[in-house]
């Protein structure tokens, strides 16, 4: 299944820093169109689903902390290739091993707090984009 989208969250450090602007600039910039965009703010329950998949992991227990923190901006983003092309654009998910120019290399301080999130395939796209918007609420 090939759906040309892709689902971002900007994650609290992003807001918190005041990044959201220029971090929008260089996802639109790189040929990404915005379908779908609000800012919330996930509860522990919603944040503990989102990453049910990492539950095992170490870090999962920081990672839902983190991301309950303060608000976050979720999107749907429209382009050719758009998983794989938006992965590229964000970067590694440790910003100290992300490439110059990516948005983690630019915005992101550390690997527990780096900037943004881009699904990891077109199934997971489609799954996490539903999670957070209704219909009507993508153009
Ligand atoms: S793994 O182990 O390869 O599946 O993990 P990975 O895909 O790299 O990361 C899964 C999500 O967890 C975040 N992450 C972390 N958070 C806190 N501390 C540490 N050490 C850590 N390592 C990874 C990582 O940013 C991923 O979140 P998303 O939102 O998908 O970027």
């Amino acid at each position: 299944m090939i759906t040309n989208k892709t689902f971002t969250m900007l994650k609290p450090d992003t807001l918190e820093k005041g990044y959201v602007g220029p971090i929008i600039e260089k996802i639109t910039a790189a040929g990404f169109k915005i379908i779908a965009m609000k800012m919330v703010r996930l509860s522990r329950a919603d944040a503990r689903d989102f990453y049910a998949i990492h539950k095992e992991k170490p870090f999962f227990d920081e990672l839902v902390e983190f991301m309950v923190r303060g608000p976050i901006v979720v999107a749907i983003l429209e382009k050719e290739n758009a998983v794989e092309d938006f992965r590229a654009l964000i970067g590694a998910t440790n910003p100290a091993e992300a490439a110059e120019g990516t948005i983690r290399k630019l915005f992101a301080d550390s690997i527990s707090e780096n900037a943004i999130h881009g699904s990891d395939s077109d199934e997971n796209a489609v799954i996490e984009g539903s999670y957070h918007f209704a219909g009507r609420e993508v153009f």
